[in-house]
């Protein structure tokens, strides 16, 4: 009867979905009928426009990792249920790129494909975010480069025929499957980039670290669920928090790791932890990225407002009778947490609440053999010019 849980599922949706929308009580029974009779006759049912774009702003507003939810109304949704093509997939996921950057003034997009039941087969975007630089972990000639989270991503990629050169910062492609058929690879122009070189504000030796970072992070890789029809292809962004940037991507051992070099620009001593030479090169990395995100007119946030704008986010919704889900350690900051409004915040629990997103397994968790057992047939015909 796995009929009745999606019934019921659609079922509270709808129910609340319509009373956001304050839609009457006649049109919600109205509409849970007709979908009702859908189920009955096709095993799922179809989203009208306006309940995908709430359903997907809900499933934002219940986000338990989220700092950024007091803007979760303003998502913009863009409906690509029609998308069917792998090259159709890749030019929605182009047109999210720009649409989001919006020269700078970052807009807040999820892009929503076909449901994963869908006859035309599952939408898979193999990519963890839309934008992603490449990992290279180095042998015993040459040095590790990139980002490490992106390694074992990137040599699927270049198992697919994408050559990148190797360095700290070669934007991935974008690699769409439908179904059962091959995945295929899709170079990102350099134009839809606008990476952001970093500098500081001070210190002028800072851009010798070289670094940088693109301007959007859109997740890419996780599953929208409403009111129980599954969506395995939603990329979604915000704008970044300096953090996520600064402590981090270039901060975490895990990731680009830079501390170390951010302390000797600096010139602190790094042979004992009572200089709090890392703390004090977070601070300037940080400091960099909000100077240089601002310069360059794209839109950040600092974490001390981020986390100002989440207690009005809880304001809010108690204000309209709505619990908040929240994970303590993902929304405090990885700086000074203890200095923002959150850290004393001992009421946040997790709910699990729907709409939402979701983690689902990693599209190419089969794909991860030795290089020579894919075979020819393996790679898209659709990208061989
Ligand atoms: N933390 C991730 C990154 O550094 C991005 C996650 C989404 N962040 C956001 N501000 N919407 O790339």
């Amino acid at each position: 009867m796995q009929h009745k849980r999606l019934e019921d599922q659609a079922e509270t949706f709808i129910w609340q979905c319509y009373a956001e929308l304050q839609k009457t009580e006649e049109e919600t029974v109205a509409r849970i009928q007709a979908v009702r009779r859908e189920i009955a006759e096709t095993s799922t049912y179809r989203h009208t426009g306006e309940e995908l774009a709430h359903g997907a702003k809900m499933a934002w507003r219940n986000n338990a990792r989220c700092i950024g939810r007091l803007f979760w109304h303003t998502l913009e949704v863009v409906d690509a249920r029609g998308a069917r093509t792998a090259g159709e997939v890749a030019e929605a996921l182009m047109g999210h790129i720009g649409r989001a950057y919006n020269n700078g003034r970052i807009r807040p997009v999820m892009t929503v494909f076909h449901s994963g039941e869908d006859p035309d087969g599952m939408i898979r975007i193999w990519n963890h975010q839309l934008i992603r630089y490449a990992g290279y972990p180095g042998d015993g000639v040459h040095r590790r480069s990139g980002d490490p989270s992106s390694d074992a991503f990137t040599s699927v990629c270049r198992r697919l025929g994408w050559q990148g050169s190797g360095g700290d910062f070669d934007v991935l492609p974008l690699v769409v499957s439908i179904g059962d058929e091959p995945p295929c690879v899709f170079p990102i122009p350099e134009t839809l980039v606008q990476e952001v070189q970093l500098t500081h504000p001070e210190i002028e030796r800072f851009a010798d670290l070289q670094l940088r970072w693109y301007p959007v992070p859109i997740v890419s890789d996780m599953l929208l669920e409403i009111g129980g029809v599954e969506y395995t292809a939603a990329p979604f962004n915000g704008w970044y928090m300096e953090t996520e940037i600064g402590s981090r991507n270039f901060g975490d051992t895990g990731r680009y790791n830079r501390l170390p070099a951010v302390a000797d620009l600096l010139g602190l001593d790094r042979s004992t932890n009572t200089s709090l030479w890392k703390d004090r090169a977070l601070l300037e990395l940080n400091r960099a990225v909000l100077h240089s995100y601002k310069r360059a007119g794209v839109s950040i946030v600092d974490h001390h407002t981020a986390a100002d704008q989440f207690v009005r986010f809880q304001e809010q919704e108690k204000q309209r009778e709505r619990e908040v889900s929240g994970k303590w350690h993902w929304l405090i900051p990885p700086m000074s947490p203890s200095s923002t409004p959150i850290w004393e915040d001992h009421t946040l629990k997790e709910l699990h609440l729907s709409p939402r997103l979701i983690y689902q397994k990693s599209a190419y968790a089969a794909f991860t053999g030795e290089p020579d057992s894919i075979q020819e047939a393996q790679v898209c015909p659709f990208h061989h010019k």
